[in-house]
């Protein structure tokens, strides 16, 4: 069976000329175009492009969400461009934590409940240690009085972190991150941020976190800039012009 962590030697994430073409034949739109990247298995990469770049499309083909047109991905040395349906649902379950643009909680589940809720997914019960990791990610994310709060008793930054203490819930390899523009702020973007590297360090968990905010490129191992679907990389947030 596949191991919870991954080997700390493989990657968590190679993505290998991979092409994402959206629509048919007489209106194609090449939203990545032979990307090739590599994260490692504690990484924490950052992903700036403007709107309409690829960084959404990037995040769901690394996440098994979408297929790619060609290419190929692999998560945590395995090839998953290869597996069945039934076969890739499990792993995203097991191993990818995504928080979306557009953040979905379940709207009737209190925030810790939306937390829990993963655990029940996987098949675990909800026993006193899946409450104590939810009530510390809550906590550490700056929610620990709103626990009871429904996700329309929250503002926008509130909804976004409790998805991403979700996206960490089940100890997963990779978390994709699909940040809305300005949804945290300054202080608290970089709260989330410390938060995410904690649990990437700590946990060996690899990132890719979509931001917006030139304040959190800081944070970063790597930047990685994508550009009409093409990547450049720059080591450190400086320019490769
Ligand atoms: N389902 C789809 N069908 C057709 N075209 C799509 C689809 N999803 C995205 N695209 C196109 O692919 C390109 C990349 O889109 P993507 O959502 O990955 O960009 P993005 O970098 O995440 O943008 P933003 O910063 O605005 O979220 C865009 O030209 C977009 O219009
Ligand atoms: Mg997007």
């Amino acid at each position: 069976m596949k191991p919870k962590h991954m080997d700390t030697n493989i990657p968590a994430l190679q993505l290998d000329k991979v092409r994402k073409v959206y629509g048919t034949d007489d209106q194609e739109v090449v939203a990545l175009d032979d990307v090739s990247l590599t994260v490692g298995s504690d990484e924490m990469m950052l992903l700036v492009g403007p709107s309409g770049s690829g960084k959404t499309t990037l995040l769901t083909v690394a996440g098994a969400l979408l297929r790619p047109t060609s290419g190929s991905v692999r998560v945590g040395g395995v090839e998953i461009t290869d597996l069945g349906d039934r076969q890739l649902a499990e792993f995203r379950r097991d191993q990818v934590g995504f928080v979306f643009q557009s953040v979905n909680l379940v709207p009737f589940l209190t925030a810790r409940e939306n937390l829990l809720v993963v655990r029940q997914f996987g098949g675990s019960r909800i026993d006193a240690a899946a409450k104590q990791r939810a009530d510390q990610l809550l906590d550490e994310l700056g929610l620990g009085g709103r626990g009871a709060s429904l996700p329309s008793q929250l503002s926008g930054g509130q909804k976004q972190r409790v998805a991403i203490g979700r996206a960490l819930m089940n100890d997963p390899s990779l978390v994709l991150v699909d940040e809305p523009t300005s949804a945290l702020d300054s202080e608290l973007g970089k709260q989330v941020m410390d938060l995410l590297r904690r649990e990437i360090k700590g946990r060996g968990v690899a990132a890719i976190i979509v931001t917006h905010d030139d304040r959190v490129l800081e944070y970063a191992d790597r930047i990685v800039r994508i550009v009409d679907g093409a990547l450049e990389t720059a080591a450190d947030g400086s320019s490769t012009d």
